[in-house]
């Protein structure tokens, strides 16, 4: 799979299938992204929760291409009330694409959408976990503080082999709770996001590196810059 991080919480995940996943499409606004949204293709899109800086360009990208939006139940309404094709989850449920299974999990953090002229209630802030074709998952946090369930129940209960983890403070964990996160998932590979796209959320990844190592030194921590994608 190729996992291109588009800054912020934006990836791109490309599985053997060819199928092509965007999660949270934060694309047009996004300092840090340098990919013209008119070229941004999917076949689904994921959304974690209706913030501005994750809800993004889902709905013109939905409009161009006809992805599939998957998204909490009250997101899922407000897109299929205006005609997309949307498929509704809610925390612990999974949901098949092809071969690869969504599963919804618990997020800590606040979610209405925001960026409509009236804030307008969202449902609930949440993550994501897929699991490939080849049995590999991947876990996408989404914007949430720490909290007990990353260890009870995606870590101990889902085991992702990948984890996508928000490290900028202000929002969300910063780097001694991030890294404390990453101890009690524990997965084989973390990919710190959500961080340096605007100057309250200034972060240095390599001391979220350093912490990691300190607390939990069998992960590899992996820092990528805006446009790089990680490959297995
Ligand atoms: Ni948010
Ligand atoms: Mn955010």
């Amino acid at each position: 799979m190729d996992l291109r991080w588009m800054g912020h919480s934006a990836f791109e995940l490309i599985t053997e299938e060819n199928l092509k996943i965007l999660i949270d499409p934060f694309i047009s606004n996004n300092p840090s992204c340098s990919v013209p949204v008119e070229e941004i293709e999917a076949d689904l899109i994921c959304i974690t929760h209706g913030h501005a800086d994750h809800f993004g360009d889902a709905l013109e990208i939905a409009n161009r291409t006809g992805a599939l939006v998957i998204a909490n139940h009250e997101i899922s309404i407000f897109f299929s009330r205006q005609g997309f094709e949307t498929q509704g989850m809610n925390i612990g449920g999974s949901s098949h694409f092809h071969n690869i299974k969504i599963t919804m999990v618990d997020a800590i953090h606040s979610a209405d959408i925001d960026f409509m002229e009236e804030i307008t209630p969202g449902g609930k802030a949440c993550g994501f976990i897929f699991e490939l074709e080849n049995g590999r998952k991947i876990y996408h946090a989404g914007d949430t503080s720490l909290f007990g369930d990353l260890k009870l129940v995606v870590g101990d209960f889902y085991k992702p082999d990948v984890a996508l983890i928000p490290i900028g403070d202000r929002y969300t964990m910063g780097l001694k709770d991030a890294s404390t996160a990453v101890k009690w998932i524990s997965p084989q590979i973390v990919i710190p996001m959500h961080y340096n796209t605007f100057p309250v959320i200034e972060q240095d990844p390599e001391d979220f590196m350093d912490l990691v190592k300190n607390k939990i030194p069998n992960v590899e921590v992996i820092i990528l810059n805006p446009g790089d994608t990680y490959t297995e």
